[in-house]
């Protein structure tokens, strides 16, 4: 497969691409401004690298927006985060929904405010039959407790002990009946995981970009689907 204007693509791209999105704060510091302008240019970024992944033929992309510990952030950081969160809602459906994404939502919308927790749901509805890419966006997420509700819910349901296999715990995930991510990319050269996919993410392959989110472009992502054909992945075997 080739892409336009670029180098080829590798034959084997992988079907599941995961994105910590890091480095939106110091790109905005080196340039002198507030930390929401680089979540801003963050979020002009995440829709070339969702437009690159459509063009790369990559299925589903699962992005960390938010985590359950960004609440600690102060609160004028949390409030441009949420107010960027829904303009972007509102501004890209459409372009969503052209390029044929599917919007999923993985964490928590309990603890949101309402009406904003509403537009996501309204979001995940109206691009419920599109099939090109699946988006999961995590968002208020967190690896464990993903895994704590997800054994709630079984036990809830009245499982017993021995049907609790790792099967039923993924089936019970928010990424339930999805494949598992097979790149994990992390961009501004932090080697950290984050609490991020901690279940889906056992036998993926991590890639660190040095780049600030904001200026990881397609031409990185190129870059790390590159590394990641030529990775022998083994799942625990010879
Ligand atoms: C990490 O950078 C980034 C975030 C906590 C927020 C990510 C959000 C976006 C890119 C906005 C777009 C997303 C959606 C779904 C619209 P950081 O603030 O931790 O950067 P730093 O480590 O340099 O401080």
């Amino acid at each position: 497969m080739a892409a336009s204007n670029s180098k080829p693509l590798p034959e084997n791209i992988p079907a599941h691409v995961a994105i910590i999105m890091d480095g939106n704060g110091r790109w905005a510091k080196q340039r002198g401004l507030p930390r929401v302008a680089g979540h801003r240019a963050g979020t002009e970024n995440l829709r070339r690298v969702i437009e690159a992944c459509v063009e790369f033929g990559i299925r589903t992309l699962t992005i960390y927006a938010f985590s359950t510990e960004n609440w600690r952030r102060p609160a004028e950081e949390v409030n441009g985060l949420m107010t960027i969160f829904e303009d972007v809602i509102d501004r890209e459906l459409p372009q969503l929904n052209k390029n044929g994404v599917q919007l999923r939502h993985i964490g928590k919308l309990e603890g949101l405010k309402p009406a904003f927790a509403q537009k996501v749901r309204e979001a995940i509805q109206a691009t419920s039959h599109n099939s090109t890419l699946i988006l999961n966006v995590a968002f208020n997420y967190g690896g464990r407790s993903e895994i704590v509700e997800a054994v709630r819910r079984m036990v809830a349901e009245g499982l017993p002990a021995d049907s609790i296999t790792e099967e039923a715990l993924a089936a019970h995930l928010y990424t339930g009946g999805q494949a598992d991510p097979d790149l994990i990319i992390r961009t501004s050269g932090e080697m950290r995981v984050s609490n991020f996919l901690i279940w889906q993410g056992a036998y993926s392959e991590y890639y660190v970009a040095p780049a600030y989110w904001p200026d990881f472009d397609k031409e990185q992502l190129r870059l790390a689907l590159e590394e990641y054909a030529n990775r022998n992945r083994r799942f625990g075997g010879l």
